[in-house]
């Protein structure tokens, strides 16, 4: 089958390949899907250049890609949700969405939304996840407020879309290009950074999302409230985090330093700081299903690629202004 392969660890044009490798076998309890459509991310990306390499093990070559949709065409014995036909969609947690076929275990699966197309429904696993899993662990309820960093990114335009539905007040941030659209998603406040500061607008907030990382982790500690909420994607890992990645004592030493800032930031305002990597996780993405299949929450794709151009597709997403996703159209 044709699939794009993470060949070596190191600049993007040089570590992927559009090569030809065997079709994937399953176990009892994956199902092996056809791919119709992936999506990229930017964690596609980290991987290729080496940069998750002490979060876990990779063995190259590997195929690239977390988030795909198609039909099941062959099941495992034990596999009792799904049936050949059905058309699902899924976060692999292991990668390899940019091939003809994907091997997936039922227990991360989910229905594809009936209402959107495949391409649409690739766009949606990893991204949908990742902010439910945010405001969940930030406990968001009706009436907080929320400031959401980067509303036109992957995670960010669903993060607006999963905080209203909850009845939060919701600020943004974006650049004057994506701010009519970001504001049709349906948030209270869109602030176009290019024209104005959001330290100055937000203020006392029940939670940020930070997306962004760097300043920007340290800032969201001046907009929230006393005993508010910083989750971040990118920024440096939390206490608890660390214990949880059983990490060594030489880097968890490490990591207290790198957060020292942080920890400064969190005693002064009695907060609760803590950085998500999101999971697999079947049951929040059947929700999502239901919040599309309802209307409440939509897709925004940016470019569509076929497969051959997948190094084009993550090439253009790594230059960080996609407006939406970017989907990997297979067949
Ligand atoms: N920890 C986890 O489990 C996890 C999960 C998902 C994602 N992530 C990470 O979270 C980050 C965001 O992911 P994503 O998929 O949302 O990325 P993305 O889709 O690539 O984000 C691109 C968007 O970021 C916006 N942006 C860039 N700089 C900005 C700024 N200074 N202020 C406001 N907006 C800005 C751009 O809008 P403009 O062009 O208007 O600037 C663009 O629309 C990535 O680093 C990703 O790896 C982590």
């Amino acid at each position: 089958m044709k699939a794009i392969q993470h060949i070596r660890y190191g600049e993007i044009s040089e570590s992927i390949k559009f090569s030809e490798i065997e079709k994937p076998t399953i176990s009892k309890d994956e199902v092996l899907i056809e791919t119709f459509a992936a999506s990229v991310n930017p964690l596609d990306i980290k991987v290729i250049k080496g940069k998750l390499k002490a979060l876990g093990k990779y063995t190259l070559p590997a195929t690239v890609g977390y988030d795909v949709s198609g039909k099941v065409v062959e099941k495992g014995e034990d596999v009792i949700n799904f049936n050949i036909g059905d058309e699902v969609y899924a976060y692999v947690d292991k990668q390899g969405s940019f091939a003809e076929f994907v091997s997936v275990k039922q227990n991360i699966l989910s229905l594809k939304p009936k209402n959107i197309s495949f391409e649409e429904a690739a766009s949606l696993p990893l991204v949908s996840l990742t902010a439910s899993q945010v405001l969940k662990r930030g406990q968001l309820k009706s009436g907080d407020r929320i400031l959401i960093q980067a509303g036109s990114g992957g995670v960010g335009f669903l993060a607006i879309q999963l905080a209203k539905a909850k009845g939060a007040y919701v600020y943004t941030t974006t650049s004057t290009d994506n701010v009519a659209w970001v504001k049709a998603l349906g948030a209270d406040r869109v602030i176009d950074y290019k024209a104005e500061d959001y330290k100055t607008i937000v203020k006392d907030v029940d939670m940020v999302l930070d997306t962004l990382g760097n300043e920007y982790t340290e800032d969201a500690f001046k907009v929230i409230k006393k005993g508010g909420k910083v989750i971040t994607l990118v920024g440096p890992v939390d206490k608890e985090t660390a214990k949880r990645m059983k990490l060594n004592f030489f880097v968890k030493l490490y990591l207290t330093w790198k957060r020292r800032k942080i920890t400064k930031q969190i005693k002064h305002k009695s907060a609760y700081y803590s950085l998500l990597l999101m999971r697999a996780n079947a049951k929040q993405l059947n929700e999502v299903t239901g919040l599309v299949e309802s209307g409440q929450v939509k897709t925004v794709i940016d470019k569509v690629f076929p497969l051959k151009d997948a190094l084009n597709a993550i090439l253009y997403v790594t230059k960080g202004r996609t407006k939406g996703k970017v989907v990997i159209k297979i067949t």
